[in-house]
């Protein structure tokens, strides 16, 4: 489906018409080397796509504010050699064109043209990150300005974090941005359906890896949002296992953290398993429990309600789990007071999700509170219990780890649970699991 461009030029407008009289700047991400002449996919930096739309790297786009309001693109000229090697490139006056700019230049003059075009602005909003090569190219722009001080130049007298007033409009989505969450969450849940019928014991994590991306990509999500988390046995206790290089064996459990990127947005998905399509009794305990915590936290998301909502749900619920299966001693509020529990959960149940997987957007208000949730908002609900070898502990529970995480959009009366066709019922999952070999 071709992307409709008046999206990006309505952002820039809107973005625009906060900044007043400034002009913001913004830098896309550079090719990144794998090794000697061999690149890693690019992928567009996700501020820079939010508002241009532009596929090249290294492009660079000035918006300047005031009542002339104007977009500028600076971007590779045309090349033809190049582009007999590396494919397509717009070059400065089809970019302006498609992408709706209203002036485009050749990146190569962009230190002649820049300091001039930004001199009339008191203010320069730009993405303030460790990335000196940005910082470096604003400075020498303003720097210049200065030296032409006694021909009349004017410049910027102040770098502002563009992210503040970026990280608002990602974080409260569009219809049409959901529209995209909610394929690229159907196609993962897809994925994972698929992993657990394929699973069985004796085979290599890398090999559900492998059945993950071919569901993502005949689906039309070429990349994967993260590197996939397959975790057979004790491996799930490592939070961001990523090797995914282990023979599962039959007994253990599968966690599976995967999800798809789609037209730049990503899903976020982990559900847990038996390898051999059976939960031992103890397994089913634990799923039970995380499966009541992380439907507790769901029921939390809604309008209004503050961020760490579904956080502090779960976190009763498995507080309440952990004392009866004798795996924390003490009661409820003690074992919350001292955080005792962070032994088995600890990390916390939700981060936003939107074109990056822990995607932009405030936590906290000005007074310091969790943030309030708003409609349209999208975040992971996914609590977890991992436990580690402990002589403490009775051994039936060594190396298990279970999470359960869903992708959820808030609405005004709750939540609309985007990952919904993933399987996380015991019966449904028993059901699935294995079922190409039979
Ligand atoms: N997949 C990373 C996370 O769940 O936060
Ligand atoms: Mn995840
Ligand atoms: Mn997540």
């Amino acid at each position: 489906m071709k992307t409709d461009m008046s999206i990006f030029y309505k952002r820039r407008k809107e973005l625009l018409d906060v900044i007043g009289n400034s002009v913001a700047i913004l830098f896309n991400s550079i090719e990144v080397f794998r090794n000697r002449d061999s690149h890693y996919k690019f992928r567009s930096d996700s501020y820079f796509h939010y508002l241009a739309g532009f596929p090249e790297p290294g492009t660079v786009i000035l918006l300047l504010g005031g009542k002339e309001q104007k977009s500028i693109i600076f971007c590779q000229a045309k090349d033809k050699d190049k582009e007999i090697w590396n494919g397509h490139i717009f070059g400065p006056d089809q970019a302006a064109k498609e992408f709706l700019f209203d002036e485009a230049y050749d990146i190569s003059q962009i230190s002649d043209i820049a300091p001039k075009l930004i001199a009339k602005f008191p203010k320069i909003f730009s993405i303030i990150d460790n990335n000196l090569c940005h910082q470096n190219m604003i400075h020498s722009w303003i720097d210049s300005n200065k030296k032409l001080k006694r021909s009349g130049y004017k410049s910027p007298e102040m770098i502002i974090d563009l992210a503040r007033f970026m990280d608002r409009m990602r974080c409260v989505k569009t219809d049409s941005e959901i529209k995209i969450m909610q394929h690229a969450a159907d196609i993962s849940s897809k994925a994972h359906i698929r992993a657990m019928q394929f699973t069985k014991p004796n085979l290599f994590e890398y090999q559900v890896e492998a059945e993950l991306l071919h569901e993502f990509m005949q689906n039309g999500a070429v990349e994967p949002a993260y590197l996939s988390i397959v975790a057979s046995g004790s491996n799930a206790c490592t939070l961001h296992y990523i090797n995914n290089d282990t023979k599962m064996k039959d007994g253990d459990l599968l966690l599976i953290d995967a999800g798809c990127e789609l037209d730049s947005y990503a899903s976020d998905i982990t559900r847990t398993f038996p390898v051999n399509g059976k939960f031992s009794p103890i397994q089913k305990d634990l799923y039970e429990l995380v499966l009541a915590s992380q439907k507790a936290a769901i029921l939390k998301v809604k309008a209004g309600n503050r961020f760490m909502d579904p956080h502090e749900a779960a976190l009763d619920v498995l507080i309440d789990g952990f004392i009866q299966l004798g795996l924390c001693k003490g009661n409820h509020d003690e074992i919350k007071e001292t955080e005792s529990y962070k032994q088995f959960f600890m990390h916390r149940t939700s981060h936003w999700l939107g074109m990056d997987v822990h995607d932009v957007g405030d936590y906290v208000d000005e007074e310091g509170k969790p943030i309030r949730l708003e409609k349209n908002n999208v975040l992971t609900i996914e609590p977890g219990c991992y436990i580690q070898k402990n002589e403490n502990i009775p051994k039936e529970f060594w190396g298990i780890g279970i999470r359960i995480e869903d992708d959820v959009c808030v609405s005004e009366l709750g939540c609309e649970v985007l990952s919904r066709l993933a399987p996380k019922e015991i019966k449904e999952i028993e059901d699935l699991v294995g079922a190409f070999n039979e």
